[in-house]
């Protein structure tokens, strides 16, 4: 019981939901922008037969996982099944283990819808055939793999030819195939080992063939793959649409910052301005927008309740972004490849594409031993493995990481790197 005499306290005030949501493949609150992508994911649905795959490429951060997981609801809408998977965690990929990743995802897909009929051999004299009927399971799939003989190629489509079978009454138009993280296909993949062929090559047997229903592919990944794929089919040119994602535009990522906290009916709202900065640092890259917003938004529901953030924390904000995205990537490269780095940080285009006579011709005007190309090509190519820099279509070079020649610029020399003069 409380005391009447005692005076009460006053009722704090709830704390606001933060709108924000920072991370890979979390869900935004509002997705902002994209429709373009959808729209064309819709059309490639209506294709009878399929004759073009989608691929969605992008840097880290730009919002691939996200979208692919609104383009699902999209393909149900249309009458598709969707079945697929994250292929990040198979470290060391081999054929047989994407086989059997495809097995385990149309068996889990249609394991529930689909109606198994298998016919057991009569054992012993006069006995009749026993006809069982009951789901279809993984093993049922995979027994056909294993007892058809040739290579991996071989035993996957027979499952597939079997699995179209299955299907062709069912009141669908095919199954949707989504696979993200897809370059892991061509980068980690086991010695003497093609898993990623082995997807095109099924996929388009099964597309060159005439089935009831139809079977597409959608495959996401940062923006090595598609090279990759060229390098190991080449037809795939002609297999796959491809949407590449990039930053959003000022007034999409206007949207992105401002419709979370309108959805929520949040309390605490952003000044016009503290939105203009967001979209201005974070270049529209849709990570950025929600570290941001979450940042600033928490900065303020220490300060305040309710009302207007007046300004925005920006130097601290950075500060944070750098200690949790940009300096453990950062610290995978050497001393020397940092500097190299450095070198094209300095580029007036270092945000955008780069070549190595560019980099070559920088080095040796700041530094007191520059690079030579040759050497530049080695360490761009180590760079690459570390997942720092790619090659792009046009054969030019980029930062494999948004908004990473911002942050190398922020970076100190090592001073007695340094060309006396520069
Ligand atoms: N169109 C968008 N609008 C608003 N936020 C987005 C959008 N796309 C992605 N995000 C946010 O950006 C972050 C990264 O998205 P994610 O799909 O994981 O990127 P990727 O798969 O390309 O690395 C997530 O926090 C997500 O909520
Ligand atoms: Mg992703």
């Amino acid at each position: 019981m409380s005391d009447p005499n005692q005076p009460s306290l006053p009722l704090p005030l709830p704390v606001p939901l933060n709108p924000f949501r920072p991370g890979a493949g979390q869900q935004p609150i509002y997705l902002s922008g994209r429709t373009k992508e959808q729209d064309t994911f819709r059309q490639m649905l209506k294709q009878n037969p399929v004759t073009q795959n989608a691929i969605v490429t992008g840097l880290r951060g730009v919002g691939k996982t996200v979208l692919l997981e609104t383009l699902k609801p999209i393909a149900q809408n249309e009458g598709w099944l969707w079945t697929g998977n994250d292929l990040s965690e198979s470290t060391s990929l081999t054929e047989d283990r994407v086989a059997r990743r495809l097995v385990v995802d149309i068996s889990t897909l249609l394991g529930p819808l689909v109606a198994f009929s298998l016919t057991t051999p009569a054992i012993g004299f006069g006995a009749t055939a026993n006809q069982e009927t009951r789901q279809l399971s993984f093993d049922d799939l995979w027994s056909i793999y294993e007892q058809t003989p040739g290579l991996t190629i071989d035993k996957i489509q027979a499952v597939f030819v079997r699995v179209a079978d299955l299907i062709k009454d069912a009141p669908i138009k095919g199954i949707v195939f989504a696979y993200d993280e897809a370059q892991n296909l061509a980068d980690h993949s086991s010695a003497k080992e093609y898993p990623l062929s082995l997807i095109l090559d099924l996929f388009s047997s099964l597309q060159r063939k005439w089935y009831a229903k139809q079977f597409l592919l959608v495959l996401t990944g940062l923006p090595t793959l598609f090279p990759k794929l060229n390098e190991s089919r080449t037809y795939t040119e002609r297999m796959f649409h491809v949407m590449q994602l990039d930053r959003l535009s000022d007034d999409d990522a206007r949207e992105a910052v401002v419709e979370p906290l309108k959805i929520t009916k949040s309390s605490l709202g952003f000044s016009a301005n503290t939105v203009e900065v967001i979209v201005k640092m974070s270049g529209g890259y849709p990570y950025f927008i929600q570290f941001m917003g979450k940042e600033v938004f928490d900065a303020w529901i220490g300060k305040i309740t309710q009302g207007e953030a007046p300004s925005a924390p920006m130097d601290e904000i950075l500060e944070k972004l750098d200690q949790d995205f940009f300096n453990p990537r950062w610290v995978r490269a050497t001393d020397r490849q940092q500097q190299f780095m450095q070198v094209i940080a300095t580029l007036p285009n270092g945000e955008d594409e780069f070549s190595v006579p560019e980099i070559v011709k920088a080095s040796r005007i700041k530094l007191k031993t520059g690079f030579s190309p040759s050497h530049a090509v080695q360490i761009l190519q180590a760079l690459s493995e570390r997942g720092l820099i790619y090659k792009n279509r046009r054969g030019s070079y980029c930062f494999a990481v948004p908004l990473l020649a911002r942050y190398i610029q922020r970076q100190a020399w090592d001073p007695t790197s340094l060309h006396p003069g520069s």
